[in-house]
């Protein structure tokens, strides 16, 4: 029995036109509202579409179990910020969530903890739930600096105000993202023990609430073993999300 109600949230990334976006969310919301009943009542499923689909698929998925999140936003709400999306306007799309400091942006974007950290302050500031990203790299795992980075990512990552109940922190080692690989058991186990602690630190009793996701080519075949570890409490899941039966597949995992 797990401590906390678990969160599968897909990561659809920059994928989907309209047609199969919407397909997609509205069979995963048919499923939760029947085959999937019993995975509805112990799990929350959250779809995060390309920031073109929030719109349509939030519209699409109104009034069923299936939330919807962005995966990124600016750090202020408005303003000359040529092509970026702030979070006031996703909450204003029916968003719940939004992904902050995925190791896509902080890569392909040059995205520093202190700037994840402003967008997660926005997204608490607008209404959202941050999905917090952390992760090391391969060769700082190598060198024996995972525990270490993740810990720093965490602290600097986290804005003010950040509860057990208001963000979401995902564990997504950079080197498992889109691999097939993923770490062992046990170090997911250390990993996410040590992301607790950090949050009693941060939180003190609210930590124990904090909901804690694992993402790193989590598919069908694995989401069993890695959603019974303690501490995990679902999944951020990139391209097994894109699949429905994949998706409920991980989805029932957890019960
Ligand atoms: P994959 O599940 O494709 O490895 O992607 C994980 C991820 O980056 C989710 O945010």
């Amino acid at each position: 029995m797990h401590v906390r109600r678990q969160l599968i949230a897909g990561n659809w990334k920059m994928n989907g036109l309209r047609a199969d976006g919407l397909d997609l969310a509205r069979s995963l919301a048919v499923w939760l509202n029947g085959d999937g009943a019993d995975v509805r009542d112990h799990v929350d499923m959250l779809v995060c579409p390309p920031a073109t689909l929030v719109a349509p698929v939030a519209e699409a998925v109104a009034g069923t179990p299936l939330g919807v999140g962005g995966q990124d936003c600016h750090a202020v709400e408005k303003g000359a910020h040529t092509g970026d999306v702030s979070a006031w306007m996703l909450k204003d799309l029916g968003a719940s969530h939004v992904i902050v400091g995925h190791s896509e942006r902080r890569t392909d974007h040059h995205e520093t903890d202190e700037q994840v950290r402003a967008k997660a302050a926005a997204a608490l500031a607008a209404g959202l739930v941050p999905i917090i990203c952390i992760g090391e790299t391969e060769g700082e795992r190598d060198a024996g600096q995972a525990l270490a980075v993740v810990s720093r990512q965490f602290n600097g990552s986290l804005p003010e105000g950040a509860n057990g109940t208001n963000v979401v922190i995902a564990y997504e080692p950079v080197w498992a993202i889109g691999t097939g690989r993923t770490p062992t058991t046990e170090d997911v186990a250390e990993m996410h023990q040590r992301i607790r602690a950090d949050a009693r630190e941060r939180m003190g009793a609210s930590a124990e609430a904090l909901v804690i996701l694992y993402g790193g080519s989590v598919k069908p075949g694995n989401a069993a073993e890695l959603m019974a570890i303690d501490d995990v409490d679902g999944a951020l899941v990139g391209g097994a999300s894109l699949k429905a039966t994949d998706f409920q597949a991980i989805a029932s995992a957890c019960v």
